[in-house]
């Protein structure tokens, strides 16, 4: 299994913070941003990752990582992103990358407790076109909201709906087979102007391929002042006393 750290997008949302650097490396507590993500993958068995970002930073995030040694790797991959397209684009940047493979993405800026290696491994071994992650929480209209049916099958996701069927979250960590790319190309831009990364689970939740995991640890993005704020609390209150137990490094 591959895995892909999307870090690329304007931050705009977090100006002036990004204004002169990329928001993927502002502070979460005591590390930068996409070292979380990073290490989520590894933790999950992921050794094979590619960085997909862009922008004027694009460079801070090689002389940061380098070849990845601190998280135990031999080698990391990175991509370039001309524009700001969406996720869904972004991820089609890493098609020669994954070749035939099945592919674990994660957005650069979700931070997550849960291990997620009982579900990369299953998917591996699976004929799943599709896997998400959903996390029960009280504001889900900020994100994607899944929708179940009454026997708690997955209907559809539906991206930032005002009236939330469901209060469970899609988080940004989405592992897809290799036919992802291909659905990619089938996209059209949503009202916002983006690819969206939710069109693309919706194909695969329409052919009845997907399948999800309701994470029980905390979860947190960070694309916002008080989700940045809240990601560096719970680093600070809950993954510390784990690191030092040795969970987390
Ligand atoms: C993206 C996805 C959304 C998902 C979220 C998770 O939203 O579009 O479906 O729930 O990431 O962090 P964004 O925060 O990029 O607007």
């Amino acid at each position: 299994m591959k895995g892909i750290v999307l870090a690329g997008g304007l931050g705009s949302r977090l100006h002036p913070l990004t204004k002169v650097t990329n928001k993927h490396l502002l502070p979460i507590y005591d590390r930068p941003m996409i070292n979380y993500p990073i290490q989520t993958l590894v933790k999950a068995g992921i050794t094979d990752i590619m960085i997909v970002t862009g922008g004027q930073h694009a460079g801070e995030f090689l002389r940061l990582l380098g070849d990845g040694k601190e998280f135990g790797l031999s080698q990391l991959h990175y991509a370039y992103q001309e524009g700001e397209e969406g996720i869904a684009k972004a991820l089609s940047l890493a098609r020669a990358f994954v070749g035939g493979d099945k592919v674990c993405t994660i957005l650069g800026d979700n931070i997550l407790q849960d291990d997620i290696a009982p579900q990369v491994r299953a998917f591996a071994d699976s004929s799943l076109g599709a896997y998400l992650f959903l996390k029960e929480i009280d504001d889900p209209q900020r994100f994607g909201v899944a929708v179940f049916d009454n026997n708690r099958r997955l209907q559809a996701v539906e991206e930032k709906p005002p009236n939330p069927k469901s209060n469970f979250a899609v988080i940004g960590v989405y592992l897809y087979n290799a036919s992802v790319f291909d659905v990619i190309d089938t996209l059209r831009p949503s009202r916002r102007g983006e690819y969206e990364i939710t069109d693309v689970s919706n194909y695969y939740i329409s052919k009845g391929i997907a399948d999800y995991h309701v994470i029980t640890g905390w979860w947190s993005d960070a694309g916002t002042f008080e989700s940045l704020y809240r990601a560096g609390a719970l680093v600070r209150e809950k993954a510390l006393p784990d690191r030092k137990g040795g969970k987390i490094d």
